[in-house]
């Protein structure tokens, strides 16, 4: 199964422009709890680097692009987000990065928690260390 799982938002555009709308539990498997957006990152930064214990997010370029990687610790798989009717589905225990931002990016997140520093994994060992114990205990 592919780790890449994008989303389709459907646009009630009309000659006016466009309008997205994403409700909770309706178009998303979770509640929002939280949102946050990054904008103005440096074409030469990459971000993210990090898992998620429990959070579940739906990142949608808004604006511009920039590339995901995502790695499940056996597999690493990369996409491009360049529309505001594309959702990127990540779930718990998927490592992602951020790459190749453009300078009109703006990347907005849904997040099924509010910010909890304690949910995140930051080191990539740590990650890899819990996917085995959890393959482990199953
Ligand atoms: P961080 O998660 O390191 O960003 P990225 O995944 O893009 O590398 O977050 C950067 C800083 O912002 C860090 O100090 C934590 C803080 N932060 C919040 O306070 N609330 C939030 O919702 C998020 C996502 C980050």
């Amino acid at each position: 199964m592919s780790l890449i799982n994008v989303i389709d938002l459907k646009s009630l555009g009309d000659e006016r422009g466009e309008l997205v709308s994403i409700e909770g539990s309706v178009d998303l498997s979770f509640e929002i709890k939280r949102v946050y957006f990054l904008y103005n990152t440096s074409s030469n930064c990459a971000r993210g680097f990090h898992a998620h214990k429990n959070l579940k997010q739906l990142a949608i370029c808004v604006s511009g692009q920039c590339d995901f990687i995502l790695d499940d610790g056996n597999s690493r798989e990369t996409v491009k987000l360049s529309s505001p009717t594309k959702g990127l589905l990540i779930d718990n225990m998927i490592w992602r990065e951020m790459h190749n931002f453009s300078h009109d990016c703006v990347l907005m997140v849904l997040a099924s928690e509010l910010y909890n520093e304690s949910d995140y994994i930051r080191d990539y060992s740590g990650f890899l260390n819990s996917k085995s114990c959890n393959k482990e205990t199953k």
